[in-house]
Formats: structure tokens, C-alpha cells, sequence
């Protein structure tokens, strides 16, 4: 890892920005003198500053950060998306960047981008993009020539097809069957065997990282330390890390809430709302310093503070993705409150992001209740509410003594989710080592941060067994 270049200007990224008005120019330089830039600049390895060109010009000193190995189409993207999300823009500025998110999608199609990455990178619907792609076509004039193409063929119907094709029937049959036009066979043909092909390549790679595992045993650490500080080693790649780490693609941070808790090592857990959430904000942007071009961040947090949670995250740069929320339950009891019986577990990307649909998927009502043959036989991706994972009891065989602990069961989804097989793993707030324990049994390499010696310690031992 680098150190960080200086901000430089590109024509081409600058070109995508919308004036300020001077009224907006003032209000952002009162509150850069009164608050110091808040959301760091973005820049690209070379130093070309892709969002924050505002800030950076009433501030050239304030802090940066560098997102790495970006395709040119994608520091485009990555631009226009951070302008679009301005509050202010006129309808002929949308308008306008509209036309230049078009041009960019061409660009990322030439760098082979499928149509759903380029939705993705540019924050639009798939919709959108396939409507940039598709030439005008002249309307149908008799009944009868409505072509097959808007059928709709379900997955069992799809899954059915790649196994005749691969079988070998004639696509004109199958086509025919699935009443399609021979055109439409042959695409979801192909789509399914990408499908097949990609889950195959997943299985592999988990399979091969953990063989990789047993042989050289997965790199790990678990630094004590205050998050901050540690974050911003990992960050420049200074010392204890230097170039042998990877960028991480998946950040767990299971913060303290700021709920009056007793840490036993220094954190204040009774801070004003104004300097707990200061200090959110600190963390989570740095968090964003620790990832390459694909990462994935899950904060877990309780009530109070979710909402600031989500805003800081976007704020920081990541792309928010899931708002989920985890039912424990059982919960709290309070006075005159109902029992807390949940927490928001909010997922953001960076970059491309990574999916692992297959380990989202549970079977289906029409699987289980209704023994439906339109059933995809994988089942269907779960829900945003997760009501199968009981919080720790106080008897649970993992539950360590004294620990505000997460199920393994929790975290294992999250990563097997959000995290490539054999992705680094960081944890700021590491407490019992949870996370360092379920990355590493998955073959993922783990940094954990914690700041209490003695849990420290244990989670070293907890991921060491
Ligand atoms: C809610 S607990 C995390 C529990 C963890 N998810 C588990 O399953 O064991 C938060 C942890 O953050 C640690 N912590 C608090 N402030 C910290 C800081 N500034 N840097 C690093 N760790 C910190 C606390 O000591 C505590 O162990």
C-alpha cells in the first residue's frame, strides 16, 4: 500500500460537476469554518479527485482518501453518482447529467461491464440501463405479431432449459416448449449456464481457500489498540501492516452504542449525541480507507442511533445497500418502553460489490407449503428481516462471561453473504472475537482491533483453537 498522492484535477471528471450557486458556495464555506470538512475528499490512486472538488476547493488541506483500482469508466461513475446525490440540482442539471451518465455507461460497457454492474456503478435501475442499450424498435401493428419476447419464463422453466440444451435437444424445440422465440431460448441458455458457471467458480474458490487454509493456516491478527489509530495504520499501510495485507473486503463493526456501558478500557459510553456520532462518523470513513475496489461494511447498531448510522455511512462514500433487521427474539425490558427486541444491521458497499445470492437463498412458501412446481428449486433469497437467530442466552454454549457477544450464526451470514471466499476481514471493534472466529473458520484472513486488553486476549484465543 501507498501513501496517499496530492489532489490533483482531471478536465474529463471535472466536466461532470454542476456549479455551485454562489448562495450554496457560501453555505458550504460557513460550515467549512465552522465545522472543518466533515466528509473527506475522494481521490484515485494517481491523486485525481473524484468527489469533493468543492470541498477541496475551500480546503485544499482537509482530508482525503483514495479508492484504488477503479477502470476509468468506473471513476466516472463514481463521480457523477456523488454529483447526482447533491440536493440542489436544477431539473436541467439532472437532465443534463442524465445525458453524460448514458455516455458513461457506454464507456463501461466497453470495459465489458455487464448492464447489471453498470446499474450498480451508476445507482440506476437495471431497468434504465437496458432501456440506454436497447435500439428503438417499431411498434408491432397486427395482434398476431407480438413477438415471443415478453414472455416470461420462471426459474424452474429456465434451470429446465439449460439441462435439455445441455442434453442435447435442439433449441427450436425448447424454444418451443417454453413458448419463446428461438432468440429468447438461447439467451436464457446462456444466462443460466453463466449462472451455473458463477456458482460453480464460488464453490470452487471456498473450497480452494479453505484447502489453502489447512495447508498454510489462515493469516490473522488481533491488535489491541484504539480503533482509530489502528485503522489509519491499516489505512497507509504503515507499520504493523505494511504491503503483505490485502485491501479488506469486509468490515464488521459492532460498535458500542453509546448506551452508558461498562467498556473496562477508557471508552466513554456516555458521550453527547454531538460527540458520539463525531466520532462514528471518524471510524466509518475510515473504514472506507480500507477497502479496494470491492469491499462490503456492516454496522450493527440498536435504535437510537441507526438513522445517523445510515447517513454517516453514505456520507463517508460506501453505497448503501440493506437495511436488515435482526428480530432477537427476546428482548430488554424497560419502563414505559416496549421490550427492545431488535437491531439494525445496515449493510454498505464500495466499489463493485459482492453478492453471494446462493447463501442468501432459504426455500420458499411454495416449496415447503404449497409443493408449487413454479418453485425455484434453490429456494428464494431471504428477507430483510432475520428472525431465526436468537440473541445469546445466558446459557448458550458459545456465550463468554461478561461479553455483549454476537451469534456466530449472524456474523457467518453476513460474511458468507457480502464476503469472496478469501477476502480479508476486519473487525474495529473485535470484543470476544467473534467475527475473527467465524472469518477464519471460513478460510477468510481477519485483522481485528480491540481495545480492551483482556478481550483482546480472548479473542485471540477464541479464533486460535
Ligand atoms: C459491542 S462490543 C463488540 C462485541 C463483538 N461483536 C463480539 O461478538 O464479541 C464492542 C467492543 O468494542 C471495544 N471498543 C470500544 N471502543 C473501542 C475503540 N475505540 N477501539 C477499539 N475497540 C473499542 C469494546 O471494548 C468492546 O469489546
Amino acid at each position: 500500500m501507498n501513501r496517499k498522492p496530492k489532489p490533483k484535477i482531471d478536465n474529463e471528471i471535472q466536466s461532470l460537476l454542476q456549479p455551485l450557486t454562489s448562495e450554496e458556495k457560501e453555505a458550504l464555506r460557513a460550515d467549512v469554518e465552522v465545522n472543518g470538512v466533515l466528509q473527506a475528499i475522494v481521490l484515485d490512486e494517481e491523486g485525481t479527485i473524484l468527489d469533493g472538488h468543492h470541498r477541496f476547493a475551500i480546503d485544499p488541506k482537509c482530508r482525503t482518501i483514495v479508492k484504488r483500482g477503479l477502470s476509468r469508466g468506473e471513476k466516472l461513475a463514481y463521480t457523477i453518482r456523488a454529483n447526482l446525490t447533491r440536493r440542489n440540482l436544477t431539473q436541467s442539471q439532472k437532465q443534463e447529467l442524465k445525458v453524460k451518465q448514458k455516455e458513461i455507461a457506454k464507456k463501461l460497457s466497453e470495459e465489458n461491464r455487464t448492464q447489471t454492474e453498470i446499474a450498480q456503478l451508476l445507482g440506476v435501475t437495471q431497468q434504465a440501463v437496458s432501456k440506454w442499450f436497447t435500439p428503438n424498435t417499431t411498434s408491432c401493428n397486427k395482434r398476431n405479431d407480438k413477438p415471443h419476447s415478453n414472455t416470461k419464463v420462471n426459474a424452474s422453466g429456465r434451470k429446465e432449459a439449460l439441462e435439455r440444451s445441455e442434453a442435447g435437444e435442439s433449441q427450436q424445440q425448447i424454444a418451443a416448449d417454453l413458448g419463446v422465440s428461438q432468440q429468447q431460448a438461447s439467451k436464457i441458455i446462456a444466462q443460466e449456464k453463466k449462472k451455473e458457471q458463477k456458482k460453480k467458480q464460488l464453490e470452487k474458490a471456498a473450497e480452494e481457500a479453505k484447502k489453502n487454509a489447512k495447508r498454510s493456516k489462515v493469516k490473522w491478527t488481533v491488535i489491541e489498540g484504539d480503533c482509530l489509530e489502528v485503522l489509519q495504520q491499516y489505512a497507509s499501510g504503515k507499520a504493523p501492516f505494511g504491503s503483505d495485507w490485502d485491501w479488506a473486503k469486509c468490515i464488521i463493526a459492532d460498535p458500542p452504542y453509546n448506551e452508558s456501558l461498562e467498556y473496562g478500557n477508557g471508552h466513554n459510553d456516555s458521550l453527547s449525541d454531538r460527540q458520539y456520532l463525531k466520532w462514528v462518523e471518524q471510524w466509518v470513513s475510515l473504514c472506507f480507507d480500507c477497502v479496494g475496489n470491492e469491499g462490503a461494511l456492516w454496522l450493527v447498531i440498536s435504535d437510537t442511533y441507526a438513522h445517523h448510522y445510515r447517513l454517516i455511512g453514505e456520507r463517508a462514500g460506501w453505497q448503501f445497500q440493506n437495511w436488515v433487521i435482526w428480530h432477537e427474539t427476546f428482548g430488554v425490558q424497560r419502563e414505559l418502553k416496549f421490550a427492545r427486541n431488535h437491531r439494525h444491521l445496515l449493510h454498505f458497499t464500495a466499489g463493485q460489490p459482492f453478492w453471494n445470492a446462493d447463501a442468501a437463498r432459504v426455500p420458499s412458501a411454495r416449496q415447503t407449503k404449497y409443493n408449487d412446481p413454479r418453485a425455484n428449486p434453490d429456494g428464494k433469497v431471504m428477507g430483510n428481516v432475520w428472525d431465526d437467530i436468537p440473541r445469546l442466552t445466558g446459557n448458550a454454549k458459545e456465550r463468554l462471561p461478561g461479553m455483549t457477544q454476537l451469534p456466530e450464526k449472524l456474523v457467518s451470514r453476513m460474511i458468507e453473504i457480502t464476503c469472496p471466499a478469501g477476502g480479508l476481514v476486519i473487525d474495529p471493534f473485535s470484543g470476544s472475537g467473534t467475527t475473527g472466529k467465524v472469518s477464519v473458520e471460513s478460510a477468510r484472513p481477519f485483522i481485528g482491533i480491540e481495545q480492551n486488553a483482556e478481550r483482546a486476549e480472548l479473542s485471540r484465543g477464541r479464533i486460535g483453537v
